[in-house]
């Protein structure tokens, strides 16, 4: 009772506390909207690229003539404390009422310290390690100057042609949420520490539904699907108390994502109570006029109108908003509202208090913030838990310290090539190794590592460029291919054991990164076959930024792991799990398809009215399946191995009321601790509407000891149970459900119970 009295009374403080500073926000932006003339307030949603400022200049810029004029309100895609001090000195000190500027940038993975790409971390399942790496981030570029991060991009992507696949969590919603809340709360804090910064949800919405997996496509569907599938993760943003939403690139019922009402305040703002900023994606005012909306100015009041509230660097607003206003198109309380929204996120961030809060370090203090060792360990760790083992025949893995490794492949001696994409800030190249140079360092003494790039990432130049297009530099050189195979064959002739890393390049997925052939590349399987006949253990580790197609490796190597990129540690991570000094535990947030020409691929897909199991490739007349192979992936959701084996035990099933507590033991059967996964997922067996065959609801990593077991309960309440009727309002019917548990989407057991 004493417990819950001090808890009422310190929840009552916090509440006061949140009011008060609420208070006093309203106060402190209404006057100094009321000295604010209408430029002066559209100038605020406006949000340029700063150019290159430079320390000296920053006033002699377009941007500093702009941000002096007060026509600014933000800046992105600057870097570096002392320039970005620079033009926020110009904004403080220059423009007529001082308003600082909102610094963002896309901070995705990382700032130089890069972690695993999104989708591994999500393949960690591990919510306080990748929230934890949200925190690392915040402190990095917070301490260079950056205030706002584009991220959590929370885009639910089923669809892995689609190149941004690699930026979100993957297919699931239910743990797509998690993640998405997790990030909120690791950049934003409670904004009263100096490293928290605002964080950007994006992109608004069901950007990742893509047709064709083509980027910037043409995305439709029923209102009920992006309840159930694709919203989720938005709304759990939202709910962890996210400061800004980005809009889509993408049209939502025929209306564009950047002007429709629909979404922007019916459901972001009335439905879930958001009470941010909405920002446009780059230049997407300006874009509407191709998808046909009209003219710049239209699409710019429609934009305002429909509740979005600063434009990213189409200037549409600056532009027309004033104009609009006096021809009665906008009212000056369609201006005030956004204006409103952007000085309080200004507010919240402190920044009236100490405009140069993120940009005050000397170079000495911001060395003990950026590139840590303790950061690059927490990284490493992290990359280490998404590696997703799929194949382990003979038990090949882990390799022993001795002898002689040769390490092949075109990811073999990169470092660019390990970032993935969007690093908008790279450290230095020879700041951090290759998997090579860490493979050396780390069997250094203990066995000899020989090296051999054996292929390019791909013979096609056409693909080889397009993977180039943001990057200055290729990740991996050029090679004669003939040359090149031969030396590779002779390098592994030499050794005991052959580790090839392969796979797609670094920049092969991200934004403008579709591709239509997920496979690996021919020169590259070539490659394989050729060290394969070799007769010498083999390991290959596959690079990707997307799910790709394994139908071929999956039957032809024996030893298989899924590497994403996994940041600037991945080559100490690597060791550590090739070495077996940590064991696997990463599992696939994503179905990996057998062919390209299964995708879209997911696994809580819907039933049809002629099921087909996941496995059966017979092709049968009038079923819904394939002539070449059969419809499930060739590895599963949730699926992933360790170098120890898992045993479960009966799972039991207890309700109460309309809450349901699956209940499994599990045993860790053998010779090395591990961590694993444990899954449950539900099947709604008769509803009204119709449900997905799986649906992840709740689940656990834990860690085991050789021979320990233990004991998982995963609690169901009506709200698991629940889902979305076509208007968006969740309901709950009585009836069947199937509960299921497991270590992976595929492999469950199951119970069936009646629900009242
Ligand atoms: C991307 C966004 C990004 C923005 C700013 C756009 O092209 O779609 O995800 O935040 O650029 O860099």
């Amino acid at each position: 009772m004493k417990k819950l009295c001090l808890l009422l009374a310190l929840l009552g403080c916090t509440l006061c506390l949140g009011a008060t500073t609420d208070k006093k926000m309203d106060r402190f932006v209404s006057a100094l909207m009321k000295k604010m003339t209408l430029r002066e307030k559209i100038g605020q949603l406006n949000l340029q690229p700063a150019g290159n400022i430079t320390t000296g200049g920053a006033m002699d810029t377009e941007v500093g003539s702009l941000v002096m004029n007060g026509d600014l309100g933000a800046i992105l895609n600057q870097t570096g404390k002392d320039e970005i001090r620079a033009i926020q000195e110009v904004a403080v000190k220059r423009s007529r009422l001082g308003i600082p500027l909102l610094v963002g940038l896309d901070v995705i993975h990382g700032y130089r310290t890069i972690l695993p790409i999104p989708l591994a971390q999500a393949c960690s399942w591990d919510i306080p390690a990748i929230e934890g790496g949200a925190r690392i981030a915040a402190e990095e570029c917070s301490s260079d100057g950056i205030s706002w991060t584009y991220s959590p991009m929370v885009d639910i992507a089923l669809d892995a042609r689609w190149g941004r696949i690699m930026e979100g969590s993957g297919e699931d919603p239910y743990l797509g949420s998690l993640i998405a809340a997790a990030l909120v709360r690791g950049y934003q804090g409670d904004f009263k520490e100096k490293h928290n910064i605002m964080a950007c949800l994006k992109h608004y919405a069901l950007y990742g539904a893509a047709e064709a997996g083509r980027d910037y496509n043409t995305v439709d569907m029923s209102r009920w699907r992006m309840f159930n599938q694709y919203m989720p993760p938005y709304e759990a943003a939202v709910r962890a108390g996210v400061g800004s939403v980005m809009t889509s690139f993408n049209i939502v019922d025929g209306q564009h994502a950047t002007a429709n009402p629909w979404l922007l305040d019916e459901v972001l703002r009335r439905k879930w109570g958001f009470e941010g900023f909405v920002v446009t994606d780059y230049a997407s005012i300006t874009e509407m006029t191709s998808w046909g909306f009209g003219s710049q100015k239209e699409n710019g009041i429609q934009a305002l109108k429909a509740g979005t509230d600063m434009d990213m660097c189409a200037q549409a607003f600056l532009h027309h908003c004033e104009a609009a206003v006096s021809e009665g198109l906008l009212k000056v309380q369609d201006i005030d509202r956004a204006c409103r929204r952007v000085l309080e996120a200004k507010y919240k961030l402190g920044l009236f208090e100490d405009p140069y809060k993120h940009c005050d370090m000397s170079d000495e203090e911001q060395a003990r913030h950026i590139f840590t060792p303790e950061h690059r360990r927490a990284a490493r760790d992290l990359a280490a838990e998404t590696f997703v083992l799929l194949k382990n025949d003979g038990g090949i893995l882990p390799l022993k310290k001795q002898g002689k490794v040769a390490l092949i492949g075109p990811n073999a001696d990169t470092t660019d090539g390990l970032l993935g994409s969007w690093c908008v800030v790279r450290p230095q190249r020879d700041a951090y190794p290759s998997l090579l140079s860490a493979m050396r360092e780390y069997l250094q003494g203990k066995a000899e590592v020989l090296y051999a790039q054996g292929c390019n990432l791909t013979n096609d130049e056409r693909q080889d460029k397009a993977g180039m297009a943001n990057a200055p530099y290729r990740t991996v050189p050029r090679v004669d291919s003939r040359q090149a195979l031969t030396e590779a064959l002779k390098v592994a002739a030499d050794a005991d054991v052959i580790v090839f890393a392969g796979g797609e390049g670094a920049e092969w997925s991200g934004e403008s990164h579709s591709r239509a052939d997920l496979s690996l590349s021919d020169c590259q399987k070539r490659l394989l076959s050729a060290l394969q006949s070799l007769g010498k253990p083999l390991v290959v580790l596959n690079f990707s930024g997307r799910p790709t197609e394994m139908g071929w490796l999956k039957q032809n190597v024996p030893v298989l792991m899924n590497v994403w990129f996994g940041g600037t540690e991945t080559g100490p991570a690597l060791c550590d799990v090739l070495f077996g000094d940590k064991a696997p535990s990463g599992h696939l947030t994503v179905s990996l398809p057998q062919v390209t020409g299964q995708e879209p691929l997911y696994y809580n897909h819907l039933n049809t009215g002629r099921p087909v199991r996941d496995d059966d490739d017979t092709f049968r007349q009038y079923q819904g399946n394939y002539f070449e192979v059969s419809n499930g992936p060739a590895f599963p959701f949730g699926y992933g191995l360790s170098y120890t084996t898992f045993s479960y035990g009966e799972m039991q099933v207890a309700q109460d009321g309309r809450n349901v507590t699956a209940t499994v033991s599990v045993t860790n059967t053998g010779d090395r601790e591990a961590a694993e996964v444990v899954q449950c997922y539900i099947h709604d067996v008769a509803c009204r509407y119709a449900r997905p065959v799986k649906e992840l609801k709740g689940f656990e990593r834990i860690t085991l000891r050789p021979g320990q077991t233990q004991t998982v309960s995963i609690r169901l309440t009506e709200r698991e149970l629940s889902s979305y009727d076509a208007e968006g309002n969740l309901f709950f019917e009585a009836g069947a459900f199937d509960i299921m548990m497991g270590g992976n989407s595929r492999d469950v057991q199951t119970k069936r119970i009646e629900m009242k």
